[in-house]
C-alpha cells in the first residue's frame, strides 16, 4: 500500500491500493464531426477530444474534420481544441451527392498527411432525422467501405429511432451499409466512471454477488432526477417526452447493469449477450390493466416554456414498476424515475435488502431495524454508499443507521472524467463493450411501445418537488417508498 494512498474521510478511513490499469492505445485515425457548428459538438465532443488530447490519449497521428452547412472559422475551431494538433473543416450540404465527393477527396489527402493508414471515424452529431439520408450517402459514395487493412467506423448520437417501427427502419437502413463491428450507439451513461463501478462493485468482489438476487434483495430504485427544466432543448424533448429521452435507453441500459448474469468476460460481446438477457426477461406490460405500473407526469408551466406546444402531452415525468423473470430476480420489483424540474439533480442506483428475518431486540421488531441499502451515486457526488445498523455508543442498547460512504473525489482526489472521454477513445479503440448492440434497441423498444401506443393520463407536479403524488403512491401500495436523494 502505498502511504499517498491513505485518505481520511469524515469518520470514515479508507486507503487505496494502487490499482492495475488496462490501457491501450489507439491506432492512427482521422474523426470526421459531422455537425460541427452544433450544441453536442461545442459541449460535449471537442471538449472530450481536447480533455484526451490534453492526456496524451490521442493517437499520435490524428486528425479531425469538422464537416457542416454552417461557414466555421477552422482557427477559431482549434481554438476550442488546442491540445488536437490537426483541426480542419469542410462546408457542405449534407443532403448533396458533392459533399461526399468532396469529403472523399479530402479524407484521401488529410489521410496521407498525417499517415492514418484510412482509418476513418464519423461521428453524426446531427438532429435524429439526418442519421438515415446522412448514411445512405456516406454509403453511397463507397465511404463505409473498409479499405484493406483499414477501419471505418460510425457513431450515432441518441434517439435511435422514435418507436419501434422508425428504430428497426434506421437499423435496416445502417446494415446495408456497415457491419454491427462498425456501428457504436453513444449513451453516454455508459460512458460514467461510476456506471461502470457497478460492474466493477459487482464481478472484481466475491462478496456482493451470493447476495445479489432474490433471497437477499428487496427491491432496487433507479432514479434520474433532473432540477432543470426542457431548456435550449424543448423542441426535441416535446417530440419525445421522457420514455423516449431516458427510459428506452439510459433507464434500461442501468437496469440491465444492475440485473446481469457475470459475463464470462469483459469483452463486448460477453456483456452485450448478457444485457441482452435480461431485456428478453423483461415482464410484458399491459397499460390496460388496472395498476399497472407506471405513472407519468407534467411540471406546471410546461406548456409555456419557450418551444414547447401549448397542449403538449409530453410526459416530462416517469415512474415505472418492473419486473424481470428469471430464477435470479422473481418477485424482485425494480423501480424506476426521472423527470424534469425536480427537487434536485440525483442520479443513482439503490439496492434495497431485505430486513432481517427476526431481531433478537425483545424491544425492537425487525420494522425497526432500517434494510441495508447500497447507493451508486452517479451525479453528482459520484460514489457508492451502504447503510448498516450498528450500536450506538453508551451503556444503554441503541442502534442506529450508519451509512459507509466512499465519495470518488475525495477517494481518487479528482472528479470521474466526462464519459464521452471514456467513450471516444473506446470508439478509437475498437472496443463496443459499451454501445448498445442492434439487438438491445429492439428489445428495449419493444419493451416501451406498449406504453407509447397508451393513451395513459399525466398527473401534474409542481416545480421543485419529487414528482406527482401517484408515483409516491405506486410505491406506498407494496409498501415501499421511494428514497429522497
Ligand atoms: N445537445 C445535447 O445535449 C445532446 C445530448 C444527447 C444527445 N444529443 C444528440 O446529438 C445529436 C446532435 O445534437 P445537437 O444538440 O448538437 O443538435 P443541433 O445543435 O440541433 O444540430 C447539430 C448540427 O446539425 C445541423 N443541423 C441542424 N438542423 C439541421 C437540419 N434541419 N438540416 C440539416 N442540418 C441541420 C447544424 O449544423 P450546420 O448548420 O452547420 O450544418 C447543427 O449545428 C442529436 O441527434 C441529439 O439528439 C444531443
Amino acid at each position: 500500500m502505498s502511504p499517498e494512498g491513505l485518505r481520511h474521510g469524515p469518520g470514515l478511513k479508507f486507503s487505496i491500493r494502487e490499482g492495475l490499469c488496462i490501457e491501450h492505445k489507439p491506432q492512427p485515425c482521422g474523426l470526421v464531426l459531422f455537425g460541427t457548428s452544433g450544441d453536442l459538438a461545442a459541449r460535449k465532443i471537442l471538449p472530450a477530444l481536447q480533455g484526451l488530447g490534453a492526456q496524451g490519449l490521442l493517437p499520435e497521428r490524428f486528425f479531425v474534420l469538422g464537416l457542416g452547412r454552417a461557414p466555421v472559422d477552422e482557427a477559431a475551431l482549434r481554438r476550442q481544441a488546442p491540445g488536437v494538433k490537426g483541426l480542419y473543416y469542410l462546408r457542405g450540404d449534407y443532403g448533396a451527392a458533392a459533399t461526399y465527393q468532396d469529403l472523399g477527396r479530402r479524407l484521401k489527402e488529410l489521410s496521407a498527411r498525417h499517415g492514418t493508414s484510412g482509418n476513418v471515424i464519423f461521428y453524426l452529431a446531427l438532429p435524429p432525422d439526418l442519421f438515415h439520408p446522412v448514411t445512405h450517402k456516406l454509403g453511397a459514395a463507397g465511404l463505409l467501405d473498409e479499405p484493406t487493412r483499414a477501419w471505418t467506423r460510425v457513431v450515432f448520437e441518441k434517439p435511435f429511432g422514435r418507436d419501434l417501427t422508425s428504430a428497426l427502419s434506421l437499423a435496416a437502413e445502417i446494415r446495408d451499409h456497415l457491419k454491427e463491428r462498425q456501428v457504436y450507439r453513444m449513451d453516454h451513461y455508459l460512458g460514467k466512471d461510476t456506471v461502470q463501478n457497478v460492474l466493477m462493485f459487482r464481478f472484481a468482489n466475491s462478496i456482493f454477488e451470493p447476495v445479489w438476487k432474490r433471497t437477499y434483495i428487496d427491491h432496487v430504485q433507479i432514479s434520474v432526477l433532473e432540477a432543470e427544466g426542457v431548456g435550449h432543448r424543448a423542441g426535441y424533448y416535446d417530440r419525445s417526452g421522457v420514455l423516449r429521452d431516458m427510459f428506452q435507453n439510459h433507464m434500461l441500459q442501468l437496469l440491465a447493469l444492475v440485473a446481469m448474469e457475470p459475463p464470462s468476460s469483459f469483452a463486448a460481446e460477453r456483456v452485450r449477450d448478457e444485457k441482452i438477457k435480461v431485456f428478453k426477461a423483461l415482464k410484458p406490460i399491459d397499460p390496460a390493466q388496472p395498476g399497472r405500473g407506471l405513472v407519468l407526469g407534467q411540471y406546471s408551466g410546461y406548456r409555456s416554456e419557450p418551444g414547447v406546444a401549448a397542449a403538449s402531452a409530453a410526459p416530462t415525468y416517469a415512474a415505472m414498476r418492473v419486473e424481470i423473470e428469471n430464477w435470479r430476480w422473481e418477485g424482485v420489483p425494480f423501480y424506476l424515475r426521472s423527470g424534469k424540474r425536480l427537487a434536485g439533480r440525483a442520479a443513482e442506483i439503490a439496492v434495497v435488502f431485505k430486513k432481517v428475518p427476526h431481531s433478537m431486540f425483545r424491544e425492537l421488531s425487525p420494522d425497526h431495524l432500517e434494510a441495508n441499502t447500497l447507493v451508486f451515486r452517479i451525479q453528482p457526488d459520484e460514489g457508492v454508499s451502504l447503510t448498516i445498523e450498528a450500536k450506538k455508543p453508551g451503556p444503554k442498547t441503541c442502534i442506529g443507521a450508519l451509512t459507509m460512504d466512499f465519495d470518488y473525489a475525495e477517494a481518487f482526489g479528482e472528479h470521474p472524467p466526462e464519459a464521452y472521454q471514456r467513450l471516444l477513445l473506446d470508439v478509437m479503440l475498437g472496443d463496443q463493450t459499451l454501445f448498445p448492440r442492434e439487438d438491445a434497441l429492439e428489445e428495449t423498444w419493444s419493451f416501451i411501445q406498449p406504453w407509447l401506443d397508451a393513451d395513459l393520463p399525466l398527473s401534474p407536479y409542481a416545480p421543485g418537488s419529487f414528482g406527482p403524488a401517484e408515483a409516491d403512491a405506486l410505491l406506498e401500495a407494496e409498501g415501499r417508498a421511494w428514497r429522497q436523494p
